[in-house]
Protein backbone atom coordinates (compact mmCIF):
# COMPACT_ATOMS: atom_id res chain seq x y z
CA UNK A 1 0.00 0.00 0.00
CA UNK A 2 2.84 2.35 0.41
CA UNK A 3 3.97 2.21 -3.14
CA UNK A 4 0.65 2.39 -4.38
CA UNK A 5 0.64 5.72 -2.60
CA UNK A 6 3.98 6.75 -3.59
CA UNK A 7 3.09 5.71 -6.92
CA UNK A 8 -0.08 7.78 -6.52
CA UNK A 9 1.94 11.00 -5.61
CA UNK A 10 4.65 10.86 -8.47
CA UNK A 11 2.01 10.21 -11.39
CA UNK A 12 -0.04 12.88 -9.60
CA UNK A 13 3.04 15.53 -9.46
CA UNK A 14 4.25 14.43 -13.09
CA UNK A 15 0.49 14.62 -14.28
CA UNK A 16 0.11 18.34 -12.41
CA UNK A 17 3.16 19.36 -13.76
CA UNK A 18 2.23 18.87 -17.54
CA UNK A 19 -1.40 20.19 -17.24
CA UNK A 20 -0.90 23.78 -19.48
CA UNK A 21 -4.84 24.68 -18.75
CA UNK A 22 -7.29 25.52 -16.04
CA UNK A 23 -9.99 22.85 -18.18
CA UNK A 24 -7.20 19.61 -17.75
CA UNK A 25 -5.92 21.26 -14.51
CA UNK A 26 -10.06 21.01 -12.85
CA UNK A 27 -9.90 17.37 -14.91
CA UNK A 28 -6.97 16.21 -13.09
CA UNK A 29 -8.36 17.32 -9.34
CA UNK A 30 -11.61 15.27 -9.92
CA UNK A 31 -9.56 12.21 -11.08
CA UNK A 32 -7.08 12.47 -8.22
CA UNK A 33 -8.56 13.95 -5.17
CA UNK A 34 -12.75 13.48 -5.88
CA UNK A 35 -15.05 10.75 -4.63
CA UNK A 36 -14.04 8.00 -7.27
CA UNK A 37 -9.96 9.47 -7.36
CA UNK A 38 -7.28 6.85 -7.17
CA UNK A 39 -6.18 8.64 -3.42
CA UNK A 40 -9.79 7.55 -2.32
CA UNK A 41 -10.15 4.16 -4.19
CA UNK A 42 -6.50 3.31 -1.49
CA UNK A 43 -8.07 4.86 1.26
CA UNK A 44 -11.29 2.30 1.14
CA UNK A 45 -8.53 -0.40 1.53
CA UNK A 46 -7.57 0.83 5.06
CA UNK A 47 -10.03 -1.90 6.56
CA UNK A 48 -7.80 -4.49 5.80
CA UNK A 49 -4.64 -3.50 7.42
CA UNK A 50 -3.76 -4.41 10.66
CA UNK A 51 -4.41 -1.67 13.55
CA UNK A 52 -0.96 -0.91 13.85
CA UNK A 53 -0.76 -0.12 10.26
CA UNK A 54 -3.42 1.91 9.78
CA UNK A 55 -2.61 5.24 11.67
CA UNK A 56 0.78 5.09 10.13
CA UNK A 57 -0.94 4.67 6.38
CA UNK A 58 -3.56 6.82 7.19
CA UNK A 59 -0.94 9.69 8.04
CA UNK A 60 0.73 8.97 4.82
CA UNK A 61 -2.28 8.87 2.83
CA UNK A 62 -2.76 12.30 3.68
CA UNK A 63 0.31 13.34 3.69
CA UNK A 64 0.35 12.83 -0.13
CA UNK A 65 -3.31 14.37 -0.53
CA UNK A 66 -1.67 17.65 1.22
CA UNK A 67 1.27 17.37 -1.27
CA UNK A 68 -1.23 17.18 -4.36
CA UNK A 69 -3.47 19.86 -3.65
CA UNK A 70 -0.53 21.45 -2.61
CA UNK A 71 1.29 21.14 -5.97
CA UNK A 72 -2.67 21.60 -7.62
CA UNK A 73 -2.70 25.04 -5.83
CA UNK A 74 1.05 26.32 -7.39
CA UNK A 75 -0.04 25.01 -10.78
CA UNK A 76 -3.44 26.82 -10.69
CA UNK A 77 -1.48 30.11 -9.91
CA UNK A 78 1.38 29.36 -12.79
CA UNK A 79 -1.61 28.66 -15.42
CA UNK A 80 -3.34 31.73 -14.13
CA UNK A 81 -0.28 33.94 -14.73
CA UNK A 82 0.64 32.38 -18.02
CA UNK A 83 -2.91 33.03 -18.85
CA UNK A 84 -3.19 36.40 -18.37
CA UNK A 85 0.64 37.10 -19.58
CA UNK A 86 -0.56 35.66 -22.90
CA UNK A 87 -3.67 37.79 -22.93
CA UNK A 88 -1.38 40.95 -22.08
CA UNK A 89 0.67 40.08 -25.35
CA UNK A 90 -1.70 39.22 -27.65
CA UNK A 91 -3.55 42.96 -26.98
CA UNK A 92 -0.75 45.01 -26.77
CA UNK A 93 -1.52 48.07 -28.14
CA UNK A 94 1.64 49.87 -29.60
CA UNK A 95 1.51 53.67 -28.06
CA UNK A 96 3.70 55.40 -30.25
CA UNK A 97 1.44 55.06 -33.60
CA UNK A 98 0.09 57.64 -34.39
CA UNK A 99 -3.74 58.23 -33.29
CA UNK A 100 -6.42 59.53 -36.59
CA UNK A 101 -7.86 62.88 -36.18
CA UNK A 102 -10.87 63.00 -35.32
CA UNK A 103 -12.97 65.59 -37.78
CA UNK A 104 -14.10 68.76 -35.82
CA UNK A 105 -16.79 70.88 -37.21
CA UNK A 106 -16.98 74.29 -36.37
CA UNK A 107 -19.45 77.47 -36.50
CA UNK A 108 -21.53 77.56 -39.41
CA UNK A 109 -20.29 81.24 -40.85
CA UNK A 110 -23.17 82.79 -40.42
CA UNK A 111 -23.51 81.74 -36.65
CA UNK A 112 -20.13 83.31 -36.50
CA UNK A 113 -21.49 86.35 -37.82
CA UNK A 114 -24.57 86.71 -35.68
CA UNK A 115 -22.46 85.29 -33.02
CA UNK A 116 -20.14 88.60 -33.54
CA UNK A 117 -23.21 90.48 -34.21
CA UNK A 118 -24.61 89.61 -30.63
CA UNK A 119 -21.66 90.32 -28.95
CA UNK A 120 -21.45 93.79 -30.38
CA UNK A 121 -25.14 94.54 -28.86
CA UNK A 122 -24.57 93.37 -25.50
CA UNK A 123 -21.72 95.23 -25.33
CA UNK A 124 -24.01 98.39 -25.94
CA UNK A 125 -26.15 96.84 -23.43
CA UNK A 126 -28.66 95.26 -25.44
CA UNK A 127 -31.11 92.14 -24.03
CA UNK A 128 -30.94 89.69 -26.40
CA UNK A 129 -34.42 87.79 -26.59
CA UNK A 130 -36.17 85.11 -28.80
CA UNK A 131 -39.89 84.37 -29.95
CA UNK A 132 -41.98 82.27 -31.42
CA UNK A 133 -42.17 81.78 -35.64
CA UNK A 134 -45.32 80.59 -35.80
CA UNK A 135 -47.02 83.81 -35.18
CA UNK A 136 -50.59 86.16 -34.89
CA UNK A 137 -50.80 88.13 -37.66
CA UNK A 138 -52.19 90.55 -34.81
CA UNK A 139 -48.34 90.58 -33.37
CA UNK A 140 -46.83 90.28 -37.09
CA UNK A 141 -49.18 92.62 -38.51
CA UNK A 142 -52.08 94.51 -36.89
CA UNK A 143 -50.53 96.08 -33.64
CA UNK A 144 -47.45 97.14 -35.92
CA UNK A 145 -49.99 99.46 -37.40
CA UNK A 146 -50.21 97.27 -40.83
CA UNK A 147 -53.64 97.64 -41.39
CA UNK A 148 -55.97 94.56 -43.13
CA UNK A 149 -55.70 95.12 -47.20
CA UNK A 150 -51.95 95.78 -46.61
CA UNK A 151 -49.61 94.02 -49.45
CA UNK A 152 -47.56 92.43 -47.33
CA UNK A 153 -50.36 90.67 -46.06
CA UNK A 154 -51.58 88.88 -49.11
CA UNK A 155 -51.33 85.46 -49.41
CA UNK A 156 -49.19 85.53 -52.36
CA UNK A 157 -46.30 86.78 -49.74
CA UNK A 158 -47.31 85.31 -46.14
CA UNK A 159 -47.57 81.49 -45.36
CA UNK A 160 -50.66 81.36 -43.31
CA UNK A 161 -52.12 78.25 -40.87
CA UNK A 162 -55.39 78.88 -41.27
CA UNK A 163 -58.71 80.20 -43.81
CA UNK A 164 -59.09 83.59 -41.34
CA UNK A 165 -55.38 84.81 -41.86
CA UNK A 166 -54.88 84.53 -38.40
CA UNK A 167 -51.87 82.33 -37.48
CA UNK A 168 -49.07 82.56 -40.27
CA UNK A 169 -45.13 81.83 -40.00
CA UNK A 170 -43.48 85.29 -39.13
CA UNK A 171 -42.36 87.50 -42.18
CA UNK A 172 -40.13 89.52 -40.04
CA UNK A 173 -39.21 89.40 -36.84
CA UNK A 174 -41.04 93.31 -35.96
CA UNK A 175 -43.44 90.86 -34.38
CA UNK A 176 -41.00 90.51 -31.71
CA UNK A 177 -40.97 94.84 -31.01
CA UNK A 178 -44.67 94.02 -30.02
CA UNK A 179 -44.19 91.35 -27.42
CA UNK A 180 -41.19 92.74 -25.81
CA UNK A 181 -43.03 96.28 -25.34
CA UNK A 182 -46.21 94.29 -23.97
CA UNK A 183 -43.96 92.50 -21.14
CA UNK A 184 -41.45 95.45 -20.45
CA UNK A 185 -41.22 99.31 -19.46
CA UNK A 186 -38.93 101.67 -20.94
CA UNK A 187 -35.82 102.41 -20.67
CA UNK A 188 -35.70 98.91 -22.84
CA UNK A 189 -32.97 98.05 -25.38
CA UNK A 190 -33.96 94.40 -26.82
CA UNK A 191 -32.24 92.34 -29.98
CA UNK A 192 -34.18 89.37 -31.35
CA UNK A 193 -32.68 87.40 -33.74
CA UNK A 194 -34.54 84.74 -35.44
CA UNK A 195 -35.79 83.15 -38.74
CA UNK A 196 -38.52 84.71 -40.82
CA UNK A 197 -40.25 83.36 -44.07
CA UNK A 198 -41.64 84.83 -47.19
CA UNK A 199 -42.94 83.22 -50.33
CA UNK A 200 -39.60 84.51 -52.15
CA UNK A 201 -38.07 82.92 -55.19
CA UNK A 202 -34.53 81.94 -53.99
CA UNK A 203 -31.68 83.52 -56.20
CA UNK A 204 -27.99 85.02 -55.21
CA UNK A 205 -29.96 87.56 -52.51
CA UNK A 206 -33.49 85.95 -51.71
CA UNK A 207 -34.95 82.90 -49.87
CA UNK A 208 -38.00 82.04 -48.59
CA UNK A 209 -36.43 81.22 -45.11
CA UNK A 210 -33.61 83.85 -43.82
CA UNK A 211 -32.85 85.43 -41.02
CA UNK A 212 -33.19 88.84 -39.39
CA UNK A 213 -31.96 90.89 -35.91
CA UNK A 214 -34.68 93.13 -35.05
CA UNK A 215 -33.10 95.75 -32.46
CA UNK A 216 -35.41 98.18 -30.54
CA UNK A 217 -34.52 100.85 -28.40
CA UNK A 218 -37.59 102.52 -26.22
CA UNK A 219 -36.78 105.46 -23.76
CA UNK A 220 -37.16 109.18 -23.10
CA UNK A 221 -35.71 111.58 -25.98
CA UNK A 222 -34.03 108.99 -28.14
CA UNK A 223 -33.75 110.47 -31.88
CA UNK A 224 -33.09 109.37 -35.10
CA UNK A 225 -29.15 110.22 -34.36
CA UNK A 226 -29.53 107.81 -31.78
CA UNK A 227 -30.44 105.10 -34.64
CA UNK A 228 -28.28 106.21 -37.30
CA UNK A 229 -24.90 106.17 -34.57
CA UNK A 230 -26.08 102.81 -33.46
CA UNK A 231 -26.05 101.64 -36.80
CA UNK A 232 -22.95 103.25 -38.12
CA UNK A 233 -21.21 102.05 -34.79
CA UNK A 234 -22.43 98.53 -35.69
CA UNK A 235 -21.15 98.19 -39.30
CA UNK A 236 -17.71 99.49 -38.70
CA UNK A 237 -17.40 96.96 -35.87
CA UNK A 238 -18.28 94.08 -38.95
CA UNK A 239 -17.36 95.58 -41.85
CA UNK A 240 -14.26 98.31 -40.36
CA UNK A 241 -13.76 101.21 -40.60
CA UNK A 242 -13.64 102.41 -44.10
CA UNK A 243 -17.27 100.36 -44.77
CA UNK A 244 -18.94 102.09 -47.25
CA UNK A 245 -22.70 102.42 -46.48
CA UNK A 246 -25.88 104.75 -47.16
CA UNK A 247 -28.96 105.36 -45.95
CA UNK A 248 -32.14 105.95 -48.03
CA UNK A 249 -35.49 107.27 -47.18
CA UNK A 250 -37.98 104.53 -47.52
CA UNK A 251 -41.61 103.71 -45.95
CA UNK A 252 -42.43 101.10 -43.18
CA UNK A 253 -45.88 101.23 -41.50
CA UNK A 254 -44.32 100.88 -38.16
CA UNK A 255 -42.05 103.80 -38.12
CA UNK A 256 -41.93 107.17 -38.69
CA UNK A 257 -39.19 108.29 -40.31
CA UNK A 258 -38.25 104.94 -41.92
CA UNK A 259 -35.13 104.56 -43.53
CA UNK A 260 -32.79 101.48 -45.50
CA UNK A 261 -29.20 101.07 -45.14
CA UNK A 262 -27.33 99.98 -47.68
CA UNK A 263 -23.69 98.50 -47.81
CA UNK A 264 -21.44 98.39 -50.35
CA UNK A 265 -21.68 95.70 -52.87
CA UNK A 266 -18.37 93.54 -51.77
CA UNK A 267 -18.08 91.61 -55.22
CA UNK A 268 -18.30 94.75 -57.58
CA UNK A 269 -17.24 97.46 -54.81
CA UNK A 270 -19.91 99.52 -56.20
CA UNK A 271 -19.66 99.77 -59.87
CA UNK A 272 -23.22 97.64 -60.66
CA UNK A 273 -20.76 95.36 -63.06
CA UNK A 274 -17.97 92.80 -63.56
CA UNK A 275 -15.89 92.55 -66.96
CA UNK A 276 -18.48 94.49 -68.38
CA UNK A 277 -21.08 91.70 -67.21
CA UNK A 278 -24.00 92.94 -64.87
CA UNK A 279 -22.93 91.88 -61.15
CA UNK A 280 -25.01 89.17 -59.87
CA UNK A 281 -24.51 89.45 -56.25
CA UNK A 282 -25.76 93.26 -56.55
CA UNK A 283 -27.48 93.25 -59.54
CA UNK A 284 -26.35 95.93 -61.16
CA UNK A 285 -27.24 98.47 -58.31
CA UNK A 286 -23.82 98.79 -56.36
CA UNK A 287 -24.86 98.78 -52.96
CA UNK A 288 -27.24 95.59 -51.35
CA UNK A 289 -29.87 96.54 -48.88
CA UNK A 290 -29.10 94.80 -45.27
CA UNK A 291 -31.53 96.57 -43.20
CA UNK A 292 -34.59 98.83 -42.52
CA UNK A 293 -35.29 101.06 -39.56
CA UNK A 294 -36.99 103.63 -38.09
CA UNK A 295 -38.34 105.65 -35.32
CA UNK A 296 -40.82 103.56 -33.60
CA UNK A 297 -43.63 104.94 -34.81
CA UNK A 298 -46.24 106.46 -32.28
CA UNK A 299 -49.27 104.62 -32.88
CA UNK A 300 -47.38 101.35 -32.33
CA UNK A 301 -46.18 102.51 -28.92
CA UNK A 302 -49.76 103.45 -28.04
CA UNK A 303 -50.66 99.64 -28.95
CA UNK A 304 -48.48 98.12 -26.01
CA UNK A 305 -49.48 100.68 -23.49
CA UNK A 306 -46.31 103.41 -23.42
CA UNK A 307 -47.02 106.87 -24.24
CA UNK A 308 -45.63 108.49 -27.42
CA UNK A 309 -45.70 111.94 -25.25
CA UNK A 310 -43.18 110.87 -23.09
CA UNK A 311 -41.26 107.85 -24.72
CA UNK A 312 -39.65 107.71 -28.38
CA UNK A 313 -37.80 104.37 -29.93
CA UNK A 314 -36.23 103.66 -33.19
CA UNK A 315 -36.13 100.10 -34.44
CA UNK A 316 -34.09 98.19 -37.37
CA UNK A 317 -34.32 94.97 -38.96
CA UNK A 318 -30.96 93.21 -40.03
CA UNK A 319 -30.99 90.71 -42.71
CA UNK A 320 -28.34 88.69 -41.06
CA UNK A 321 -27.12 86.53 -44.56
CA UNK A 322 -26.53 89.53 -46.50
CA UNK A 323 -24.89 90.99 -43.83
CA UNK A 324 -22.71 87.67 -43.43
CA UNK A 325 -22.30 87.91 -47.42
CA UNK A 326 -20.38 90.84 -46.71
CA UNK A 327 -18.75 90.14 -44.12
CA UNK A 328 -17.45 87.14 -45.37
CA UNK A 329 -17.39 87.87 -49.28
CA UNK A 330 -20.04 85.09 -50.23
CA UNK A 331 -21.73 86.17 -53.54
CA UNK A 332 -24.76 84.35 -53.06
CA UNK A 333 -27.34 83.77 -50.67
CA UNK A 334 -27.94 80.09 -51.42
CA UNK A 335 -24.52 78.82 -51.00
CA UNK A 336 -25.03 79.91 -47.09
CA UNK A 337 -28.25 77.43 -47.34
CA UNK A 338 -27.12 74.52 -48.94
CA UNK A 339 -24.13 73.18 -46.79
CA UNK A 340 -21.90 72.01 -48.98
CA UNK A 341 -18.93 71.28 -46.96
CA UNK A 342 -16.58 72.16 -49.39
CA UNK A 343 -17.84 75.92 -49.00
CA UNK A 344 -18.58 75.60 -45.17
CA UNK A 345 -14.72 74.40 -44.68
CA UNK A 346 -13.39 77.77 -45.98
CA UNK A 347 -14.72 79.34 -42.85
N1 LIG B 1 -39.32 94.45 -40.55
C1 LIG B 1 -38.77 95.24 -41.64
C2 LIG B 1 -38.56 94.29 -42.84
O1 LIG B 1 -38.65 93.10 -42.68
C3 LIG B 1 -37.48 95.88 -41.24
C4 LIG B 1 -37.64 96.91 -40.19
C5 LIG B 1 -37.45 96.60 -38.86
C6 LIG B 1 -37.97 98.21 -40.52
C7 LIG B 1 -37.59 97.54 -37.88
C8 LIG B 1 -38.09 99.19 -39.55
C9 LIG B 1 -37.90 98.84 -38.26
O2 LIG B 1 -38.29 94.74 -43.92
Amino acid sequence: MKEQLEQIKLNALAALDAAATPASLEELRVKLLGKKGELTAVLKQMGKLSPEERPIMGQMANAVRADIEAKLEERKAAIHAAVLEAKLAAEAIDVTIPGETVAVGHQHPMNQVLQEIKDIFVGMGYTVVDGPEVEFASYNFTRLNIEEGHPSRDRSDTFYFDDNDEVLLRTQTSSMQIRFMETHTPPLCMLAPGRVFRKDEADATHSPMFHQIEGLVVAENITMGDLKGALINIMNKIYGHDAQVRFRPHHFPFTEPSCEMDMQCHKCHGTGEIDGNVCSTCHGEGWIELLGAGMVHPEVLRNCGIDPDKYSGFAFGIGLERTAMGRMKINDLRLIFDNDVRFLNQF
